[in-house]
């Protein structure tokens, strides 16, 4: 077969591990060709890509980023998108499937041109683990230990200054980063978007550490807005797309703690660090098996569907399971972490 592979939407640490794992396996395996169509679907649409052998592959696995490059381009609302202007161009170059690797907007576009009769596969990525229909996904290692790590070294400059740190970590709409992150670096209170809390309870727990003569650490995920906050923070912005817009909510959350408790605050935005870099040995694993199971998807012609985590399978899962909606941290998992807060 000849296949092209794309990366598409935001970068996540692991992208090459799969470029390098699907080329690898397809070339050994199947006798494969690969195209790396550069740019997302981009690189679809205008038929701009490279070749791509073992020789291009060789030691990539340990680099963040993506070697295709990356966009949040739509297949659908590109010029010379949809399902024919996409069709004449696989036709033309030789393409007999497509390896779509991308979060949820990607994988709803893979999704809608397969439903339109294209072959294509998914791999899910992103740092947020948002997705619904894989137990993990790549990238999401990566990030909790580099938030974990910062968090760490919150805590000694500001035992040192007696200061309360706060961390704004990434994760969207869910708090999934914060609230492994937290639970790793010990964090006094973890706010996630999923759970309503009030700057009073915010404030308790960073009084109770602090009256012990402790350093209160707190880490807050970008999507959370305290309970009874919602139009102070509505000031704050948001992003084109509805995301919050980084640093807002660490910001807000930092002067509320300092004005309330009077206890001196600092926040800090660990933003887009949490996505550069290595990948993680774990992340490395999870991505090179991602890929190896998506190019044999492609063999079997399971058109419409990805790679996904279930306990410690891959396993084949329907495009459709990926996209119903947001996995969530579910209220048990916080409360398990709550058990440790403020004390
Ligand atoms: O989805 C991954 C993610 O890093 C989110 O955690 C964050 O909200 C967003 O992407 C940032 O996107 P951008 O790189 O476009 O600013």
């Amino acid at each position: 077969m000849r296949i092209g592979l794309l990366t598409s939407g935001g970068d996540c640490p692991g992208l090459n591990a799969v470029i390098r794992s699907t080329v690898l396996h397809g070339v050994k395996s199947y006798g494969d060709e690969f195209l790396g169509l550069r740019g997302g679907w981009r690189g679809l649409i205008e038929a701009d890509y490279t070749e791509l052998t073992r020789h291009d592959v060789r030691g990539i696995a340990r680099e963040g980023g993506t070697i295709l490059g990356t966009s949040r381009t739509h297949p659908y609302n590109h010029p010379g998108g949809g399902p024919e202007g996409i069709a004449r161009q696989m036709k033309r170059h030789g393409i007999d499937a497509v390896i779509a690797i991308g979060g949820e907007g990607t994988l709803a576009g893979a999704k809608r041109l397969a439903d339109d009769g294209l072959p294509i596969v998914g791999v899910p990525k992103t740092i947020d683990n948002d997705l619904k229909a894989t137990d993990y996904t790549f990238g999401f290692d990566t990030a909790i230990s580099i938030a974990t790590d910062a968090m760490d070294r919150l805590r000694t400059t500001g035992e040192s200054h007696h200061r309360c740190m706060v961390a704004e970590v990434m994760g969207r709409h869910v708090g999934w980063i914060a609230l492994h992150s937290g639970m790793a670096a010990g964090a006094h209170a973890i706010l996630i978007p999923e759970q309503k809390v009030d700057v009073d309870q915010i404030c308790e727990w960073v009084d109770q550490v602090h009256s012990r003569g402790r350093s209160p650490l707190v880490v807050v995920a970008e999507g959370f807005i305290p309970e009874g906050a919602e139009e102070a923070l509505a000031a704050k912005g948001q992003e084109a797309d509805g995301r919050p817009r980084l640093g807002g909510i660490g910001e807000f959350i930092t002067a509320q703690i300092e004005e309330r408790t009077g206890v001196e605050t600092r926040n800090t935005t660990l933003g887009h660090i949490q996505r550069g870099g290595n990948p993680t040995g774990y992340d490395r694993v999870l991505a090179t098996r991602f890929g190896m199971k998506a190019l044999d998807l492609a063999h079997e012609a399971a058109w419409g569907h990805m790679a996904s985590l279930r306990g410690t399978e891959i396993v084949k899962v329907d495009l459709s399971e990926a996209i119903d909606g947001l996995k969530e941290v579910p209220a048990e998992r916080y409360e398990e972490a709550k058990i440790l807060f403020g004390r």
